[in-house]
């Protein structure tokens, strides 16, 4: 097959995206993002899946016009099917399925978490792609997991979160330091001008590959209310220093873990994916790893970190390639496993 023209469809939380790929390169890459959970500092999913309803029309019309192609040149429909929350996936399930029926074209069914590792396979000049076997790193705001990706669609979970997801465990300090949600960019816009040893949070203890990051929060909690008591401006004057004490704790969990991980695998290749991966001090820490570590480190670009449809369509166009379709009767799911 030589011109496969793929429209990848994502709707899993509170991002409206679409993008179209030919032959595994990138025509368009669109994201329609909704403010209004800003307010309620965390994503409310009633009003999330109403605002897909509102996006997805035009979000799609966006990427095709972008793309420069007709509905009518489409090889297939790609869809994050999950996990994510149900009454999202549901609009962007639903779309899919009827856009396939009416144009006549093969439906595929994407696992959204899969999709965000195989982001890295999206065809780049000056990016170089993994190799199978390594190793992935998902960060983002739901998951925190290492995964051994055997083969495009062969992943393999050896170690997870058991609690807060890494995403959460930025928010939920920004939180606690008075920023808006979702906090993790601001605290690394913040970590970037601290001193990352300033105030030091114990990490915690969790056997095997396995995070826990619910205590971190509660350890950050008690001491910036302990701080504030007795210096009301406390979090004002050292914003920056305790941004990056909160950024050098959670990156030296993550570093522990995959070091852990290298060892029990002898895999030496580390990707990183999902929203979080977009975090300064995490980039920076995995590239000083090629030299400190001999390992062989890849990060995504920023466009596909956070949630998109480019990584849909991606997952989508290796799953039209080895004829792996959907049928009508598939239905999204809160719930997947890798
Ligand atoms: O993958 P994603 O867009 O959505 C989920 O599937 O969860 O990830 C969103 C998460 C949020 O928790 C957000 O705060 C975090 O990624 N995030 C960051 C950064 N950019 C996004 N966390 C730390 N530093 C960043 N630069
Ligand atoms: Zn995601």
């Amino acid at each position: 097959p030589q011109n496969i023209f793929i429209l990848g469809i994502e709707s899993s939380c509170d991002d409206t995206a679409a993008a179209v790929l030919h032959n595994g390169r990138i025509l368009s890459n669109v994201v329609a993002t909704q403010e209004i959970h800003q307010k309620y500092g965390g994503v409310v999913p009633e009003l999330a899946s109403r605002a897909h309803q509102q996006n997805i029309v035009p979000v799609i019309h966006e990427a095709l016009s972008r793309a420069g192609i007709s509905k009518n040149e489409l090889s297939a429909i790609a869809f994050t099917r999950g996990p994510g929350l149900m009454g999202s996936l549901l609009v962007g399930t639903s779309f899919a399925k009827s856009l396939s029926l009416g144009l006549k074209i093969p439906l595929l069914d994407v696992n959204h978490m899969q999709a965000h590792i195989l982001a890295h396979f999206i065809e780049e000049k000056e990016f170089e792609k993994p190799h199978f076997p390594f190793l992935a790193l998902t960060i983002s705001g739901g998951h925190t997991q290492i995964v051994k990706v055997t083969n495009y669609f062969e992943m393999e979970v050896i170690g997870e979160t058991l609690d807060d997801a890494v995403g959460e465990a930025f928010d939920k300090s920004a939180k606690i330091l008075g920023l808006p949600y979702p906090g993790g960019p601001l605290v690394d816009k913040y970590a970037q001008k601290g001193d990352p040893k300033a105030f030091p949070f114990p990490k915690p203890k969790v056997e095997g590959l396995n995070f826990s990051f619910s205590g971190l929060k509660t350890s950050i909690l008690y001491f910036i209310q302990k701080q504030v008591k007795e210096d009301p401006k406390f979090i004002e004057d050292n914003i920056e220093d305790i941004c990056a004490s909160i950024q050098h704790t959670i990156i030296g969990v993550l570093m522990d873990k995959l070091k852990k991980a290298v060892k029990q695998t002898g895999i030496k290749q580390i990707a990183i994916a999902g929203g979080v991966s977009a975090n300064s001090g995490i980039r920076q820490t995995l590239k000083e790893a090629e030299t400190k570590y001999h390992w062989k480190t890849f990060v995504p670009k920023f466009e596909y970190t956070t949630d998109n449809a480019a990584m849909i369509a991606i997952a989508g166009h290796y799953k039209y390639i080895s004829e792996d379709f959907a049928d009508m009767g598939v239905t999204a799911k809160a719930r997947i496993k890798m």
